[in-house]
């Protein structure tokens, strides 16, 4: 395809492509009559709909089967079993990702798998198949009849009790012309082309639009099946112009014979109308429960919009740019209402290049105000480079006066880095700088959490910023022309017919594309790209695709994935791409390798206060708001970012370590601290859960915490006082002790071997051999003997630092009080005893399986 066909003006494309559209479809409806007046199931097709649309089907289940008489038959009365909104997906690929589970990911929809390996292997139990799962996918319907005859007993089974029903994709090959099938239907592997390829029942198909006809040639072989017309319908058809002549290639089995509503189709997932009509299925299937929205909101940046090779020839010219306004009405007219592009300009490469790039770039400037402008900094600099805010502001305001003196009104709400720099890993400044100068509150990025797979792309908001996920359409600033394309224009045609861009707009309710100006220029292959992408999904959906600005899609995008604005912070040296981005002096080594999570009141500022004698090991600065402990994970503080986390700690040639006793018992600690410090340590110390208790009261007592002053300890455990203050304090007393609930919770994060357990009274009567063991599970080069450095202190009545033959240094006033507490009544003890017992029998339990000494404090 030359530079010149590329610029046919859009408005000649849009014409034939309603004159092609107008084609089809009197061949479609032709075809249609015809089908309708031969196929079986003309009459059949009616009572289908008005039998599956019936509104009393239980949400969540598959449509249920229907008796014989064709009547569905629901009692009111009768308990319908519930299943979770969830598929559980069969497959047979070693593949981590096969297309089945990116739809299913993308969507975010719950999932399990199970991976067939071989009919002699079982797959499943009664118990595994409980009400789990509101559908079931099955990858190739060879798995299925491979498998053992119990796990085919055993998913049917389920299917009947929770009515669910399954769908099988098929991978056409000669064997399944000779399969003994167990299905009341037949089927077998075709050579075949299909000339037309139409979605036919108006009933299933939502997203996909029915009746149209889609050119299937490329594909050569099928599964056909042979539907009867009282138990089956075909939901989609292939057509031949030989004498074969019309062929069901998606069935619905609708369970009349074995019970079970099933879905065959007749190729793989992969193949683009069917990742449509699998969508489509989902919902159907799930009476709704797995049904996607229509709405997709598409928003194209351009980025560097002046900026170009130093060497000329890779820029916009004057056409391109009219080009390019000529291509926003042509879409926002017949494809995606309200789109806009979005300009990111660099003023200082403002005319820099040829002559004629320089035209390009008078021109746009001259069409300005047909599009959006955003910000992408004067000199293109990468915010990362720069520690100081006010280099950073200084570049925001060239890009500010360059925006005046040209007229170009910009956007004072988006912004986009150059090279996603200071936005991912977080650069404070970058934002402090967008929010003093422009005001910025939402900016994009294809780094969070990491570039690929893009189906795990997030969005977060930092510093009131809200940052979408940005998504990469195959395009980068090196593709000029349609014909050098990598790997050649086929990799580009099926990027748009199936592949990853197609993939993104049908999964994603909201698209921001990055693209470069490049792409505008030359073939126009953006133009080119987006064009067919666009009719392709006006043509073969009903999907809604919209224009709108930054802020709504932001709106949009958190509204439906709220619990998305918590950002989690990711170790930058754990990726290459964040490397690069990441400041200079910022180092990971610096990040603890160490943490000591608590809980509070179990002798956690001792152990501390312990480790900071080691030579080899350094604690972080203290904070000016919780002193030595940071408080970071699980806390609000977690919202101040890395860098904040990062100043504390000074000197990575030691062994870093933190303590924060909140840790243990904060429910989203566990998994943040393993997603930034994925190999630290972690030490947790487990005191007699009624002493800890004790402990805590006793603290906030001494803190002058009013529920503590007026109740006694006893009355505040036995429930007298039921105000708020009263049930917060009970709670901090008693949270914290359910070991059990917090230590699984980390082990879900932590591997065994990086969890160890001290016994809170052993670090108090021993606390030489417990430091022994502590520097043996840190693997400290140097191994010191604690024995020289603590001593017992008979006035303190706990071990304290020794300074010389006669003085020692003990723990603050506030550490150490036990020996002045009252003895708690023996009811009152008995009590705690009771609500202990099931967890501390359960911590036990575990901590013989992972081989540590029980406590004595645990009940033998
Ligand atoms: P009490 O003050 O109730 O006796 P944390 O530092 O986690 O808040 O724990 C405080 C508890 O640490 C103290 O509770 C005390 O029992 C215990 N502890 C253990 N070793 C200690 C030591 N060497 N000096 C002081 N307190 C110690």
């Amino acid at each position: 395809m030359g530079c010149t066909r590329m610029t046919v003006s859009l408005i000649k494309w849009s014409l034939k492509r309603w004159f092609m559209i107008f084609c089809c479809l009197g061949l479609t409806s032709m075809t249609w009559m015809l089908y309708k007046l031969s196929s079986p199931s003309s009459r059949g097709h009616l009572d289908f709909v008005a039998q599956y649309t019936n509104p009393r089907l239980a949400v969540n289940r598959a449509p249920s089967t229907l008796p014989s008489g064709h009547k569905i038959d629901i009692d009111d009365n009768q308990p319908q079993p519930t299943v979770e909104n969830k598929a559980l997906l069969i497959h047979r690929s070693s593949r981590t990702y096969s297309s089945v589970t990116i739809a299913l990911l993308y969507s975010r929809l719950k999932f399990d798998t199970v991976r067939y390996k071989g009919s002699s292997k079982a797959m499943f139990t009664k118990n595994s198949l409980q009400g789990q799962y509101s559908i079931i996918i099955i990858e190739d319907l060879l798995i299925y009849i491979d498998m053992r005859n119990e796990d085919k007993s055993l998913i049917s089974e389920y299917c009947k009790v929770y009515k669910v029903g399954i769908i099988f994709f098929t991978l056409p090959q000669p064997r399944m012309n000779s399969i003994d099938y167990d299905f009341p239907l037949s089927f077998s592997s075709v050579e075949r082309t299909v000339d037309k390829y139409i979605v036919n029942e108006t009933e299933f198909a939502d997203i996909a639009r029915h009746g149209v006809g889609h050119d299937m040639n490329h594909i050569k072989d099928w599964v056909q099946f042979h539907p009867s017309k009282a138990t089956h319908r075909t939901l989609a058809y292939g057509q031949t112009r030989d004498s074969h002549g019309i062929f069901s290639l998606v069935v619905l089995d609708l369970g009349l014979e074995d019970g079970v509503v099933k879905l065959f189709f007749g190729q793989k997932h992969s193949l683009w109308i069917h990742k449509i009509l699998f969508l489509d299925a989902l919902s159907f299937l799930t009476n709704g429960a797995m049904k996607m929205s229509k709405t997709r909101l598409i928003q194209i940046d351009i980025d560097d919009i002046f900026l170009g090779s130093s060497t000329g020839g890779t820029k916009m010219k004057a056409v391109d740019a009219l080009e390019l306004k000529n291509a926003q009405s042509v879409w926002r007219e017949h494809y995606v209402p309200g789109f806009n592009f979005y300009l990111g300009f660099n003023g200082k490469s403002y005319k820099a290049g040829l002559e004629e790039e320089a035209d390009g770039d008078v021109e746009l400037i001259k069409q300005a105000g047909h599009f959006h402008w955003f910000d992408h900094t004067w000199a293109h600099v990468q915010a990362h480079k720069y520690n100081n805010l006010s280099k950073l502001v200084e570049q925001m305001e060239l890009s500010k006066a360059f925006a005046k003196e040209h007229n170009i009104t910009v956007s004072r709400t988006y912004s986009v880095a150059p090279h996603h720099s200071g936005v991912y890993p977080v650069h404070e400044q970058l934002y402090k700088a967008w929010r003093k100068v422009w005001g910025i509150q939402v900016t994009s990025t294809e780094e969070y959490p990491h570039l690929n797979p893009p189906w795990f792309l997030r969005g977060y908001a930092h510093l009131d910023i809200k940052v979408l996920p940005r998504q990469v359409c195959g395009l980068y600033t090196k593709n000029l022309n349609y014909s050098s394309y990598p790997k050649g224009p086929e990799a580009l045609e099926r990027n748009i017919l199936g592949g990853a861009l197609f993939d993104t707009v049908l999964y994603n309710y909201v698209n921001v594309y990055m693209t470069h100006q490049q792409n505008y220029g030359h073939d126009r292959l953006a133009i080119y790209t987006f064009n067919k992408l666009f009719e392709l999904f006006t043509y073969a959906t009903t999907l809604k695709l919209e224009g709108a600005p930054p802020e709504k899609l932001a709106e949009d995008y958190f509204g439906r994935y709220p619990e998305e604005l918590q950002p989690l912070w990711l170790n930058p040296c754990d990726d290459p791409r964040h490397m690069e981005i990441w400041n200079e002096e910022k180092s990971c080594t610096k990040l603890p390798s160490l943490l000591v999570v608590g809980p509070q009141k179990t002798g956690s500022t001792a152990l501390y206060t312990f480790l900071k004698l080691h030579p080899d090991i350094a604690a972080n600065r203290d904070s000016p708001t919780s002193y030595e402990e940071l408080q970071f994970f699980g806390s609000p503080n977690y919202n101040k970012g890395l860098d904040w986390y990062m100043q504390f700690f000074t000197d990575d040639s030691l062994i870093n370590f933190e303590k924060s006793a909140t840790y243990f018992d904060k429910d989203s600690a566990a998994k943040q601290m393993s997603s930034l410090l994925p190999k630290a340590r972690i030490i947790v110390i487990l005191l007699d859960p009624i002493a800890r208790a004790l402990s805590w009261y006793h603290h906030q007592r001494a803190h002058n915490n009013t529920a503590a002053i007026s109740l006694t300890f006893s009355e505040l455990v036995r429930g007298k006082n039921t105000s708020k203050s009263a049930q917060s304090l009970l709670s901090q007393m008693m949270k914290p002790g359910f070991y059990y609930d917090h230590i699984q919770r980390l082990r879900k994060y932590y591997s065994d071997s990086q969890i160890m357990y001290i016994d809170g009274e052993k670090l108090k009567s021993d606390p030489v051999r417990v430091m022994s063991d502590v520097q043996d599970f840190i693997n400290v080069d140097t191994k010191i003997d604690y024995g020289n450095l603590l001593r017992f202190d008979k006035e303190k009545g706990f071990y304290c630092i020794v300074i010389s033959n006669t003085k020692s240094k003990c723990l603050g006033s506030g550490k150490g009080r036990s020996k002045y507490y009252a003895d708690v009544d023996s009811e009152t003890k008995e009590h705690l005893e009771r609500v202990f017992a099931v967890p501390n029998s359960y911590l036990k339990r575990l901590l013989i399986k992972l081989g540590v000494p029980i406590p004595s404090w645990i009940e033998p």
